[in-house]
């Protein structure tokens, strides 16, 4: 099922939408046209209570001025292009710079901060919405009038499915994610260091102190960034590994064991379980990489109903290409050429 109300109006006058997608399973999601944000996923804990699992706002004036993209749709490029340079086909080229001397998520006007076209695909079993934004040639400094479809589908195995669509009239940079910030105990539960988590990942890219890939792909073995088993998180963020310290905490990708290129299909990659196990989140994607990030900048955050955030309140899972790859030969490509169809699917799916 899928409720629509009005989330707020911008002061051109512009209506925001809350699309509200349920299953008979009693999970529910609310998501925004304004940067696809999911803004509540609530599951049902026990006879007469629900449990609201990602980190958010209550109004929309806290969206137009959030600066850690709250459950949103982020892009043209998630995470950092040093400098905000390329060079693509022969062609350099400067994008917005919006953290340090980097480009961030995109730019500081990138996907999360736009209004994009909404509608109902399927009011039904397995409730759908259809998000669509256009972005010029030029647009926060990338290549390529492109066009960006994506799907949100709430299955009655509650599963969120996302797909990712693009086109592009000349070759451009993309990797799109989505931003959320889990906390399986309640987003208003404070830290997540009691979370275990699992990333079938055998490599991770190293970081600088700015948080650029250094261009690496070093092994995870006897390091802080071994996720294969189970692992209760608190135990990498309690080292002295200086790139635990460089990122203040978990802000790293980590390269999927089971990518292949030609995928189109979302192939288990990790999970989150909180400490008794009674809530599991499990992700399943086709993209190359996953920033796990512990939300390390929060600090005493106005959240959804009158929660505060700090630090390690929340774990994201951020699916994607690998920071910084278009000047990262060696890191699967993100080039998308005119003609050619982008794809992804990443699948996030809760048991409790
Ligand atoms: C980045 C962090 C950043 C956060 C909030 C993450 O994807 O890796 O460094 O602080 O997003 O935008």
């Amino acid at each position: 099922m899928i409720k629509q109300t009005l989330f707020g109006t911008m002061e051109n006058g512009k209506a925001i939408t809350q699309y509200t997608l349920s299953n008979s399973r009693g999970v529910s999601l609310d998501i925004l046209n304004l940067g696809g944000v999911i803004r509540r996923w609530l599951i049902p804990t026990s006879e007469d209570t629900t449990t609201d699992i990602v980190l958010g706002y209550d109004t929309l004036e806290d969206y137009l001025h959030d600066d850690s993209s709250f459950g949103a749709l982020v892009g043209r490029y998630a995470n950092r292009i040093a400098k905000g340079q390329f060079t693509l086909e022969g062609v350099d080229y400067q994008t917005d710079i919006n953290l340090g001397d980097h480009c961030l998520h995109g730019g500081s006007q990138g996907f999360s901060k736009q209004i994009w076209a909404s509608s109902v695909l399927s009011d039904s079993e397995n409730p759908s919405i259809l998000l669509e934004l256009r972005s010029e040639d030029g647009d926060q400094g990338f290549p390529g009038d492109i066009h960006v479809k994506v799907i949100y589908t709430l299955t009655e195995h509650n599963r969120l499915k996302i797909e990712y669509f693009a086109s592009s009239s000349q070759s451009t940079v993309f990797n799109p994610t989505n931003h959320s910030y889990f906390n399986l105990n309640g987003h208003n539960k404070g830290t997540i260091k009691e979370h275990k988590i699992q990333i079938l990942a055998s490599q991770y890219t190293p970081i600088d102190n700015e948080g650029v890939p250094t261009g690496e792909i070093a092994v995870v073995d006897d390091t802080p960034f071994d996720f294969r088993p189970l692992t209760n998180i608190a135990l990498p963020l309690s080292t002295t590994n200086e790139q635990i310290q460089f990122g203040n905490g978990l802000d790293h990708n980590l390269c999927l064991d089971y990518y292949s290129a030609e995928s189109k299909v979302a192939t288990y990659a990790a999970q989150a379980q909180t400490e008794d196990g009674g809530i599991t989140l499990k992700v399943y994607t086709n993209m190359p990489g996953m920033q796990i990030f512990t939300a390390n900048h929060l600090s005493n955050k106005k959240g959804k109903d009158g929660a505060l955030y700090h630090a390690r309140h929340g774990v994201c899972f951020e699916t994607q290409f690998y920071a910084d790859s278009p000047n990262k030969p060696a890191f699967p490509s993100t080039t998308l050429k005119s003609g050619e169809e982008f794809y992804s699917v990443t699948e996030y799916e809760v048991l409790f």
